[in-house]
């Protein structure tokens, strides 16, 4: 059955990125028998700019019908005087919330091409390939009842509340457990149960969940060890699921270690495993319209499609090893190039174009 998706290039460089993925999509298509039929959308600015919403309701029917969603970018410099609910940012927030996407995937992931783009020495990086699993639409940003209040004495107080009830943590266990299954079978939670109880109940029902996947070796780290493990010796992870908060922290901690923003791939799925997939960068207004963003981080985002929502593992490892091979030629955006032998610096819809003729080998 031909499978839909929703393509929402967005703003700034979203449109030039999701282009090249299209390259590849198209390629998929025409030599390798995917069967995906692509419509496009408008989110953020560019949805602000037609409809006069970042998260227009034709938008909001276009992604209930999809199987998958493919996002480029939103935001830019022209949409900041706008009311908080109009910003483009609002857009992204906005359909996370419509699809209940709680599931959050950001890998991390250094090609041994790029060792020495991240800040860590390459052989503490070099090879490093992690999951982060971080729970996106609950905990203490979602958490009621929050506020600033005025206490008797007059001093203000603000309050967030850390909730988690154990059906949100069952699902998000589900969604972990089942891409460590995927990937090295390993699986560390993290929290912070000798403080929370929340975590307690954390902690708890990821034991609950543990023994639905007996191949699935599972560890427990507080939070704090988490981080420090994560910059220490970040090899040791394959799988790491945890809250909204720690995720989002712990997540941009391991991006980092790989040094470039523009190679890094993110899903955010709901509970059927429909999906939406990004880059983890914004829409770099400083470098739009000029030919130069990486799109490998939003053609590794279709890799990740296939993979979690379209159930085309063998495609997937396609564009992962065309990918491969494209930095191996020593094909480089500016954003991972250096001065180097053997290194040549080129275009977006060039690199979009090596990705293709790796593909098609
Ligand atoms: P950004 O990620 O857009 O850019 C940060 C820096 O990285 C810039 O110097 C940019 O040129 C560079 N960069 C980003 N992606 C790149 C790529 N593919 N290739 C080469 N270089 C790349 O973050 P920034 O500047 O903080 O935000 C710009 C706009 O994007 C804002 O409006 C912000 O709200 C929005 N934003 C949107 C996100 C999304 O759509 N998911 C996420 C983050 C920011
Ligand atoms: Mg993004």
């Amino acid at each position: 059955m031909t499978q839909k998706i929703l393509v929402l290039p967005g703003d700034g460089i979203g449109k030039e990125i999701v282009a090249e993925a299209i390259k590849v999509i198209d390629t998929l298509k025409s030599d390798f028998g995917l069967d995906v039929e692509i419509t496009n959308g408008d989110i953020g600015g560019a949805a602000y700019d037609a409809a006069g919403h970042p998260y227009p309701p034709a938008t909001q029917v276009l992604a209930k019908e999809a199987d998958a969603i493919l996002l480029g970018a939103v935001g830019g410099y022209e949409y900041e005087e706008l009311p908080r609910d109009l910003r483009p940012e609002r857009g992204l927030l906005g359909i996370r919330a419509d699809l209940q996407l709680f599931s959050n995937l950001r890998p991390a992931i250094l090609n041994e091409e790029l060792a020495d783009a991240s800040s860590l020495r390459p052989e503490i990086v070099a090879g490093l390939d992690m999951m982060i699993v971080r729970e996106l639409t609950g905990g203490i940003y979602f958490g009621e009842p929050r506020g600033i209040r005025t206490l008797e004495n007059g001093e203000r107080q603000g309050y967030n509340t850390l909730i988690y009830k154990e059906s949100e943590i069952e699902r998000i266990a589900h969604s972990a457990f089942q891409i460590a299954m995927k990937r090295g079978k390993r699986l560390c939670s993290v929290d912070k149960a000798n403080v929370l109880e929340v975590m307690e109940l954390w902690h708890e029902v990821i034991d609950r969940v543990a023994k639905e996947y007996p191949e699935v070796e599972v560890s427990h780290m507080y939070v704090d060890n988490a981080s420090m493990q994560l910059v220490k010796d970040p090899k040791q992870f394959d799988v790491m699921v945890t809250g909204n908060m720690f995720g989002d922290i712990l997540s941009d901690t391991a991006a980092m270690l790989t040094g470039s923003i523009g190679m890094l791939p993110s899903a955010s799925l709901d509970a059927n495993g429909k999906g939406m997939y990004e880059p983890i960068h914004g829409s770099a207004p400083d470098i739009a319209g000029k030919n130069i963003a990486n799109p490998l981080a939003t053609i590794m985002s279709v890799s990740m499609m296939l993979r979690y929502s379209l159930d085309k593992a063998e495609l997937a490892d396609k564009i992962d090893a065309a990918v491969e091979v494209v930095l191996k030629q020593g094909l480089r955006t500016a954003d991972i190039y250096v001065e180097s032998e053997g290194l040549k610096k080129i275009s977006t819809s060039e690199m979009g174009d090596a990705v293709v003729a790796a593909l098609k080998g």
